[in-house]
């Protein structure tokens, strides 16, 4: 049995990770349970969780002696405004200002200000939603497009987690989109530790193109591959 602290859990609070998979109220109490029992920490990584809006509450509800729930602006606001924030047990407030200080030489004061002042007047919120309906919109051309193809996605967030049929590989894929000047990321750069799974799948983001419309020609390259399979990345050399 583990009786040391030296452990940490990571959990993405939403899907952003190639399991893509859905939060449950019991899977979170049974997580802050066995960190409780391991006498885990927990990093709780929320950074989507104002987009897709759940229920259900965080770990750091079940667990509040040992999370650090972290959130920020980039995802949910703009990436240009890199703002974050731990909600942390209260002891170790100062430890994580240093321990930030010390990784990253320190948040400039004038980011750190403005982005507390769009959220304290709610221009945050404002953009936010502008932010939602937008993805909402992209998701939408993505699902119309893909329909048939097995893939996994929150209409607030911006991407869609593809599932590859046999015999796609995730770098075989990406590989092949390459050719066409698609980039797309493969599972193994979500991947938080090492893992012997494998997932077969693909993240395609659909924020990286100025405007919606821009999204119908490379989701239908990305359709054709899916549907041609592995014939259709030859190599001729
Ligand atoms: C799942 C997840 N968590 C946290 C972050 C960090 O966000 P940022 O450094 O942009 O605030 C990212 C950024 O890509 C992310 O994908």
């Amino acid at each position: 049995m583990c009786t040391t602290t030296s452990k940490n859990l990571i959990h993405n609070a939403r899907s952003s990770k190639p399991y893509a998979c859905k939060p449950l109220k019991e899977r979170r109490i049974a997580i802050a349970e066995i960190a409780h029992r391991y006498n885990v920490w927990i990093i709780e990584d929320a950074i989507y969780a104002p987009l897709v809006e759940d229920k259900i509450p965080p770990i750091a509800y079940f667990a509040p002696e040992r999370t650090f729930h972290t959130g920020g602006l980039s995802k949910c606001f703009s990436a240009g405004i890199r703002s974050g924030w731990v909600a942390c047990p209260p002891r170790f407030a100062d430890r994580i200002a240093n321990a930030h200080k010390m990784l990253t030489g320190g948040a400039a004061y004038w980011l750190t200000e403005l982005a507390s002042t769009l959220v304290l007047n709610g221009e945050a919120n404002r953009v936010m939603e502008l932010v939602k309906a937008e993805n909402q919109k992209r998701h939408k051309i993505a699902t119309a497009i893909l329909a048939g193809c097995k893939f996994k996605s929150h209409p607030n967030t911006p991407y869609i987690w593809i599932k590859l049929p046999d015999p796609w590989h995730s770098g075989t894929f990406k590989n092949a989109l390459a050719k066409h000047n698609i980039i797309v990321s493969g599972e193994d750069d979500f991947k938080p530790a090492r893992t012997d799974q494998v997932f077969h799948g693909a993240r395609i983001g659909l924020f990286s193109v100025a405007s919606a419309d821009e999204l119908i020609e490379p989701l239908n390259i990305i359709k054709n591959l899916l549907e041609s399979g592995i014939a259709g990345y030859d190599i001729r050399d």
